[in-house]
């Protein structure tokens, strides 16, 4: 019921936004024109290789990751200059294990700065690669820390200073799986690639000539690039074979802008497991599930009665601009026969009267003087607390080892609804409440980016463990981002 209301309320919102902003830009109208729409489905979804060099003691992982350019033919015939991880679009799976040692070696080969963050990991400030660790040109990065963290589906994206949204919508981005007793245990499909697989998706506008139609002005600043081609894993429309049986998909939304709401065409209820920060209690059943940019859900989907073969399609709305047919499944041939699993691990709670400080946070998207349309850039502000990002601004600082609640309003003024979805480096929260109603039971376990409507108010908790230092806290509509909506917390002792 509540999940229901939450989606209907989401939806509501979203097309009094789209009312607002439809006139300024609209997906599809604004002389991008699509190539040659590929013929589709018939392409194999790829599956990003899986780094797992685990040392013999398996007490370590070290890992190479070269970032580089490439280039890419979305369309037939027409090729489109991109960046990629150690490939030409996106990047491997690296894959270590709580308590392991982990290192990786970034090098950029680029010819501008870029950085190697892991989104979603607890770990040292200085390893976070925030906008604070740039790899310049040239050079290479080295972190080296302990992985303390729970079995979870994170991924890694660059975030140097202004420039984030620009390299993720060319290609850098990857994921990252944290494993432990608890996934071990677990009798859910674990072999990556066959019944364990991982998609990226995301949305991308392209020039007739074939390259990326990036921000083309200052509609997609306030915005968000909202593109009009579906990806994943890097393909338009492919097609992923799986066995009969569970299928277990890690969806990450890996859009710079746009908020997906995920389902299948025959409306079949899949199961929710895990989301940004690892397992639910229990699986939790759903038709659809919304996902803003940077957030993640795994879901377990039961092919069984699909024994012979069939044809499956995922579908992605993408709430201010199409609707899409991303990708077909074909079911073929026998898996495992498995039982959906009751329960998953302990229920985990973070008692709201641990918390020794309630922060607030006013995320504004407004214009000045009048809200005119038409206004030119310098009116409008994207802001937390009315401040833009500044670096050598600590804007919050917390007590190592303290518990705090903070309070998150998207407050839009007219014209500017716009959603937002906030996101805090190292720690994974938990969500409190919605505009004071408890959270629907796929977004109770751990969570390190919520998507905020206009006009509401999300109220999350966490404890802030082992490390101090400075880290972000951002809207990961990577637009807004890059443009100022983004804070650091200094954890001090
Ligand atoms: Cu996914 Cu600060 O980022
Ligand atoms: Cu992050
Ligand atoms: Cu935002």
């Amino acid at each position: 019921m509540k999940r229901r209301t939450f989606l209907k309320r989401s939806l509501t919102a979203l097309a009094i936004a789209g009312a607002g902003t439809g006139s300024l830009f609209l997906p599809g109208k604004s002389g991008f024109s699509a190539t040659a729409e590929a013929k589709g489905f018939t392409t194999a979804l790829p599956v990003p290789p899986l780094l797992d060099n685990l040392d013999k003691t398996g007490k370590s992982a070290s890992f190479s990751i070269n970032v580089q350019k490439g280039e890419v033919e979305f369309f037939p015939g027409k090729s489109t200059a991109t960046l990629g991880y150690n490939g030409n679009f996106l990047g491997p799976t690296m894959r270590v294990r709580n308590g392991q040692r982990f290192r990786v070696k970034v090098n950029n080969t680029l010819s501008e700065t870029t950085t190697l963050h892991l989104h979603g990991l607890h770990l040292p400030a200085k390893w976070d690669g925030g906008p604070r660790q740039p790899v310049p040109p040239g050079t290479t990065w080295n972190p080296d820390f302990i992985i303390k963290q729970e079995a979870a589906t994170l991924w890694y994206h660059p975030h140097a200073m202004g420039l984030t949204g620009k390299q993720v919508y060319y290609g850098l981005a990857g994921l990252f799986f944290i494993e432990d007793e608890i996934s071990d245990r677990l009798d859910i499909p674990k072999t990556y690639g066959e019944d364990d697989i991982p998609l990226v998706i995301q949305d991308r506008r392209f020039f007739s000539s074939g390259q990326f139609a990036y921000v083309q002005g200052m509609h997609d600043t306030m915005n968000g690039v909202i593109g009009n081609h579906m990806l994943v894993n890097g393909v338009i429309k492919p097609t992923l074979t799986v066995p009969s049986g569970l299928v277990r998909l890690r969806l990450l939304n890996g859009s710079n802008s746009s908020i997906y709401k995920i389902a299948f065409d025959d409306k079949r209820i899949f199961n929710v497991i895990a989301s940004d920060g690892g397992f639910l209690e229990r699986p939790v059943p759903m038709k659809g599930i919304v996902l803003s940019p940077g957030e993640r859900a795994e879901i377990l989907v039961d092919f069984s009665r699909e024994s012979r073969y069939a044809i499956i399609s995922l579908l992605v709305d993408q709430l201010r601009g199409g609707s899409f047919e991303a990708m077909r499944i074909a079911v073929k041939g026998t898996g495992k026969i498995r039982k959906m699993p009751r329960a998953l691990r302990k229920g985990e709670k973070i008692d709201p009267s641990e918390a020794t400080k309630t922060r607030r946070f006013i995320m504004e998207t407004m214009s000045m003087g009048g809200g005119r349309m038409g206004m030119g850039m310098s009116g409008r502000r994207l802001t937390i607390n009315g401040k833009k990002m500044d670096i050598n601004r600590i804007d919050e600082k917390v007590k190592l080892n303290s518990t705090e609640i903070w309070e998150i309003t998207n407050r839009s003024a007219m014209m500017m609804r716009m959603p937002h979805s906030m996101h805090l480096h190292d720690v994974q929260f938990h969500i409190l409440s919605r505009n004071n109603n408890a959270p629907p039971l796929h977004e109770q376990g751990r969570k390190d980016t919520v998507l905020i409507m206009p006009g509401e108010t999300v109220r999350i908790i966490s404890r802030f463990r082992d490390y101090t230092g400075v880290y972000m806290y951002h809207c990961h509509l990577l637009e807004h981002e890059d443009n100022g909506m983004m804070g650091q917390f200094e954890v001090i002792t």
